[in-house]
């Protein structure tokens, strides 16, 4: 006989809110402590269990015989509309499961090996060097706006070939499209427009690629599409998107956030200025404790399963919480301290398994070398405006600063 299982608790919650965004981890102890999973309902979103502690976040990521990224292997159907509405991301790797992901997964890793990515160092340091001038002589510095988001955009831009001109408009639009992330049918609706000027402008950069091949990871795309069966034209258009989006969307908050850890933890920051070398690690800690992708994108049950001593039904929809399994005070001594030298440090701010982030060395190589340029530059650093007017971004899955006014002294 099979030992009854649970049904799991149903909190009123929503992950949208101020209080929420300002601090999550409280929230976080309480479901790992309390409710290790539960069910909410998130709107637009509709109805997802959230799994909060790190040995069930890992099962969900590793198991792919029970758990699918493509919710249409668990027996959903994706509709036209909601086909229109994630302007194509269905048919990107992200969601999809075994050779179809294997696939499509290879044809962009070339561009990410460690070694690929290392060649791109001087590039980064040179950008980072002529952000930082450009804010000096403007006298005040807006983290965000002058440096964590254009050192990854201008990074990414770069590697799919995306002229300087194209940049300001379609980086407008990808904003309005992030922004997105929690808003209701409406506002999605409303955004439409923007959504259609986007899908046009990468059909156009790719039209424009087929004419004028180089050597940028999106001629690879193009090539890979042209060959005929290898990747199709929609997915084409899906892997350029995913790739320009997780280029704006990520390292930008591992960049803002970690400013914000150091200048809140003045010990670690004068550590890290005594102790360059630790910067990789500073990294990593900052990804731990900071996770900027706080809740990873759902799993889906392919069968009837259990999970956490709770009934999961084929299809249902199971949601990570990456953040909290950062702070699970099980895998993590002292989980709440901000420690840059931390060891060991098995954070899961990437994800786990197959679909273990593929940007993850540039995301590393990008931080590393914007923190040695800024703790060069600036032999002071402090926040421009009081700790609680800082306002964090409304997105459900994303957690970064909108803004973070600086001073600095050189
Ligand atoms: C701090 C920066 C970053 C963080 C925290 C991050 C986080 C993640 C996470 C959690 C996943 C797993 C998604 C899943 O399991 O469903 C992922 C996947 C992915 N990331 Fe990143 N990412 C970062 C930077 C980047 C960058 C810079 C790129 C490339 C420009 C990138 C490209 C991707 C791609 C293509 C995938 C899908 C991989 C697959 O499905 O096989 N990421 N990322």
């Amino acid at each position: 006989m099979t030992a009854p299982t649970r049904t799991a608790p149903t909190p009123s919650f929503d992950f949208t809110t101020p209080e929420y965004r300002r601090d999550p981890y409280p929230f976080y102890a309480r479901l790992r402590r309390d409710m290790p999973i539960v069910r909410i309902n998130q709107g637009r979103r509709g109805e997802s269990f959230y799994v909060s502690r790190y040995d069930d976040v890992m099962v969900l990521l590793k198991d792919v015989e029970r758990f699918a990224s493509d919710k249409r292997t668990a027996g959903h159907e994706v509709s036209w509309l909601e086909s229109r509405l994630s302007l194509g991301v269905n048919d990107s790797m992200v969601m999809k499961d075994g050779a179809d992901h294997r696939r499509l997964r290879t044809l962009a890793h070339k561009a990410f090996t460690p070694s690929r990515v290392a060649a791109l160092e001087r590039r980064i340091a040179q950008l980072s060097d002529e952000l930082l001038a450009a804010a000096d002589a403007r006298g005040s510095m807006d983290m965000i706006a002058d440096f964590a988001l254009p050192l990854p955009v201008a990074v990414i831009s770069d590697m799919m070939g995306v002229a300087e001109r194209h940049r300001p408009h379609f980086h407008r639009w990808m904003k309005g499209i992030l922004e997105l992330d929690g808003a209701g049918w409406l506002e999605l609706l409303t955004n439409f427009p923007n959504m259609i000027k986007l899908n046009r402008f990468l059909r156009e950069l790719i039209a424009e690629r087929r004419r004028n091949k180089g050597d940028d990871l999106l001629s690879a795309l193009v090539e890979a599409e042209e060959a005929g069966d290898k990747l199709s034209f929609d997915e084409l258009v899906a892997s350029t998107l995913i790739l320009l989006l997780a280029g704006h969307e990520t390292t930008v908050n591992l960049i803002g956030n970690g400013v914000l850890a150091l200048l809140e933890h003045p010990d670690q920051l004068g550590r890290l200025r005594a102790h360059p070398e630790l910067v990789d690690a500073a990294v990593e800690e900052m990804l731990r404790f900071t996770s900027p992708v706080q809740l990873n994108a759902p799993r889906f049950a392919c069968v009837d399963t259990e999970l956490c001593g709770v009934t999961l039904r084929r299809g249902q929809a199971v949601c990570p919480i990456l953040a909290s399994a950062n702070h699970d005070e099980a895998h993590f001594a002292e989980p709440e301290r901000f420690d840059i030298g931390r060891q060991p440090n098995r954070h899961l701010a990437f994800g786990f398994g197959p679909h273990f982030c593929l940007g993850a060395p540039l995301a590393r190589l990008e931080a590393k070398l914007a923190f040695r340029a800024l703790l060069q530059r600036y032999s002071d650093m402090q926040l421009g405006v009081p700790r609680s007017e800082l306002t964090w971004r409304r997105s459900q899955s994303i957690r970064g600063l909108t803004a973070l006014p600086l001073r600095v002294r050189r």
